[in-house]
């Protein structure tokens, strides 16, 4: 057992999230609006949740509330029963794309998290080269950014937060630039190592396949304000077989994500095309 999988398990009851009637406020004076609106779940320690919804609703805003960057106008939420009041290691934050430093390598990237946190040199790369196993990139440890692919880029970047030991991992659409056989392939690598580590994972998506073939419990969000219109339970065994995803069942939970995200007659708030097919204000 690695010292990462020994440290999670001595720490399983790490990474319980309460939310209770959130709602979060954007924009300034007359343009302020409220982006999240009375949104309230929990998440028991090392379960796995996506938050599935359309583009706008809010996915990011509640992300961003969680990793600490922005405060919630009304409401409580907590890490552990602690108020979340601001950015800290404990929870890390995978966007779609990299932010990983050009003029680093893989190696030194990794290390850059535990050398803040003032770790020596010898240490800090044995604790990156012991992630970079992890996540099956042992030989990868030289080589820079820009040469590895955007499935490699994403694997280091996940790295990069793991060996921070979180207990929370915020992911906000990780895999959305990747190809559609990369990002499978990424999926089955997370489930892996979520499957070890037993860090809780908030996973935020739009693409249903991808909650459901992830997660344990899906939360469903409505377009702005976004709100949580339904908080599913994913009945799919572990470990999950890629070959769940065209089977019957799945096929009906999905047909049901789509009708909760399909937008009701009448509440279509893309903008209107004129009979030329050009905006109104293009014309
Ligand atoms: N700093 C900001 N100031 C004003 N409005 C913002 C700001 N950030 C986001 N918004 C708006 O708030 C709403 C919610 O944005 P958010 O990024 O959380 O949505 P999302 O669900 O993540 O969307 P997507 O799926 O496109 O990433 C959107 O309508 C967006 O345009
Ligand atoms: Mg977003």
């Amino acid at each position: 057992m690695s010292g990462h999988e020994r440290r999670a398990h001595g720490h399983a009851e790490q990474g319980r999230i309460d939310a209770e009637g959130v709602f979060i406020r954007l924009g300034q004076g007359a343009e302020a609006f409220e982006a999240v609106q009375d949104v309230s779940f929990t998440v028991p320690a090392g379960e796995f949740v996506c938050v599935l919804g359309p583009s706008g609703c809010g996915k990011s805003t509640l992300l961003g509330a969680l990793a600490g960057h922005i405060a919630p106008a009304h409401g409580a939420l907590t890490l552990d029963g602690a108020a979340i009041s601001g950015p800290h290691p404990d929870r890390g934050i995978v966007f779609q794309h990299h932010t990983l430093f050009p003029w680093k390598n893989v190696r030194d990237n990794i290390a850059f998290g535990p050398k803040m946190r003032g770790i020596p040199k010898a240490e800090r790369h044995r604790q990156a080269d012991e992630i970079l196993e992890l996540i099956g990139l042992g030989g990868f440890a030289g080589r820079y950014p820009k040469q590895l692919s955007g499935g490699m880029q994403q694997r280091v970047e996940i790295a990069r937060v793991l060996v921070n030991h979180p207990r929370l991992l915020l992911m906000d659409e990780p895999f959305g630039a990747l190809d559609a056989l990369t990002r499978m392939m990424m999926q089955e690598l997370l489930l892996d190592i979520w499957t070890r580590l037993r860090t809780t994972i908030v996973f935020i998506t739009h693409d249903i396949d991808e909650a459901l073939f992830l997660a344990d419990r899906v939360l469903v969000m409505s377009p702005r304000p976004g709100r949580i219109v339904e908080d599913i339970t994913v009945p799919f065994e572990r470990p999950r077989r890629a070959e769940i995803v065209a089977e019957p069942p799945f096929g009906r939970l999905k047909r049901h994500c789509l009708d909760l995200l399909r937008p009701r007659p009448g509440t279509d708030t893309l903008p209107r095309l004129s009979p030329l097919g050009a905006p109104p204000h293009a014309r």
